[in-house]
């Protein structure tokens, strides 16, 4: 289960603030330093607002959105944010404002969209097992074209779905509606990926269809009259330290365009998934300008345009969760720091073997504090041993009170959270310059028994 890019036990303390855009110890007065997110002091937030809190950086996301899309220089590319990563609303408007376009995975990710004005052609709409319902949602959606002219493109990933669709555009387009563009997920058989839980690309995983499996699909249908084939697409997995098995697969991808191409099907666009690593404690992140070079290499002879679905490196880095400690325990050797935030809040470390790194909000003068962080585990309330955000973790001396901060948790941390053990899930802020705003409101306990009928 644990790998070299996941390690349960962190074998060195690097100091997050030294690759987290936007985030930093500021002075605050007798030789402390408190964290600041932009102009704002972490505790300020966690005053107003309360703990545990998921608190993300807009200016963070920007800056990661841009340096990705500057990136690929002249090549036609488009950047499909994987919404699943984080969907908050808040955090969508930012990336649509800079002009991003949006992968999701379900009805509801549309309907989000559909409630901040997304128009249809800036959706992609990927995954396994689209419902009908989910396709005939996502034909229908509003449109640049028309009122109704649906999204810009499924990602297909079974002969099974494919008709499906067929079935469901053919009563759209017989009633006026507007022809679907479609693209199929191959399986490039690469291996990648940083956990074994969210590899995707091997032949053994659930996802996309074998290239002679698909190549007949794009053959039996190439004038099909309910849909149109725009493109071709794959997803390696996600947390991808290394260019390679980009290289690979988008080589594999090409020559797919090439050889339909000389059976008369011109895709326009070649779609090569998310993926892209950042660095959560001592692993080296993907540098985004060697990996836009291996793809615009590849891409740039077939005069397709590139699309990337994004998630983890656009919003990872930009938050961080606050929790306070509620007590520190002593027990044999160990030490355990409970804090108010738990799995239900943040469960990568115990679902991935994911290390997050874990500072105080505020740092003590170097004369007053004392001696070496010791390891200790840090846990929640939640009444299982798997609830721990991290362990063997170096910390300095806390106690009750004292606010901690998770970083790197601005993907599929608050996205992955629940209820369990009838627990409210934490509110979430964003920061923008001075200022911040709730983006979520906390639950109430109202919140968790809407819909039970006794
Ligand atoms: N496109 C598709 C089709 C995907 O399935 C995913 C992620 C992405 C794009 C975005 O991948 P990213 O750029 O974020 O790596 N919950 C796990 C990660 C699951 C990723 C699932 N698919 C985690 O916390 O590490």
């Amino acid at each position: 289960m644990t790998s070299r890019k996941f390690p349960q036990r962190a074998t060195s303390h690097s100091d997050p603030t030294t690759y987290t855009p936007h985030y930093g110890y500021k002075p605050a007065g007798n030789g402390t330093r408190a964290l600041y997110g932009e102009s704002v002091p972490l505790a300020r937030i966690a005053d107003e607002v309360g703990t545990p809190a998921y608190v993300y950086s807009r200016a963070s996301i920007e800056a990661a959105y841009r340096n990705l899309d500057r990136a690929f220089g002249s090549l036609p590319h488009t950047l499909c944010y994987a919404m699943k990563a984080n969907s908050n609303l808040s955090v969508l408007r930012v990336l649509a404002r800079l002009g991003s376009s949006f992968d999701i995975v379900s009805g509801g990710e549309l309907d989000r969209l559909g409630r901040i004005g997304i128009p249809g052609n800036r959706i992609v709409f990927s995954g396994v097992g689209k419902t009908r319902e989910e396709i005939r949602e996502a034909l229908r959606y509003p449109g640049k074209v028309s009122r109704h002219s649906g999204i810009f493109m499924f990602n297909i990933e079974s002969g099974a779905e494919l008709e499906v669709l067929l079935s469901e555009s053919s009563r759209h387009v017989a009633a006026g509606g507007t022809r679907p563009g479609v693209a199929i997920r191959v399986n490039p058989d690469v291996l990648a990926g940083g956990h074994p839980h969210i590899a995707t690309g091997a032949h053994e995983h659930k996802f996309g269809v074998a290239w002679s499996a698909a190549r007949d699909l794009y053959l039996i249908h190439k004038t099909s009259p309910w849909i149109a084939w725009r493109g071709i697409t794959a997803h390696l997995g996600s947390q991808i330290s290394s260019v390679k098995p980009y290289r690979q697969a988008l080589a594999r991808l090409a020559s797919y365009v090439r050889d339909l191409a000389h059976n008369g099907i011109r895709l326009e666009y070649i779609d090569i998934g998310g993926g892209l690593g950042i660095r959560y404690t001592t692993e080296a992140a993907l540098p985004t300008a060697a990996y836009a070079k291996t793809l615009a290499d590849i891409v740039r002879p077939l005069s397709c345009r590139l699309i990337i679905e994004p998630g983890r490196a656009l919003v990872g880095p930009a938050g961080v969760l606050l929790t306070r400690v509620l007590y520190v325990k002593h027990s044999g050797k160990k030490t355990f720091v409970v804090v108010d935030a738990a799995m239900n809040d943040l469960i990568r470390p115990v679902l991935y073997g994911a290390t997050h790194p874990i500072t105080p909000a505020l740092r003590a003068a170097k004369a007053a504090a004392k001696g070496k962080p010791a390891r200790v585990d840090v846990v929640g309330p939640v009444c299982e041993s798997g609830d721990f955000l991290a362990k063997d973790w170096p910390l300095p001396p806390v106690k009750s009170q004292d606010l901690l901060v998770v970083w790197a948790a601005g993907a599929y941390s608050f996205a992955q959270s629940s209820n369990y053990n009838a627990r409210r899930r934490p509110a979430e802020v964003l920061i923008e310059g001075r200022r911040f705003h709730v983006a979520r409101r906390r639950e109430k306990y109202d919140d968790l028994v809407r819909g039970e009928e006794v």
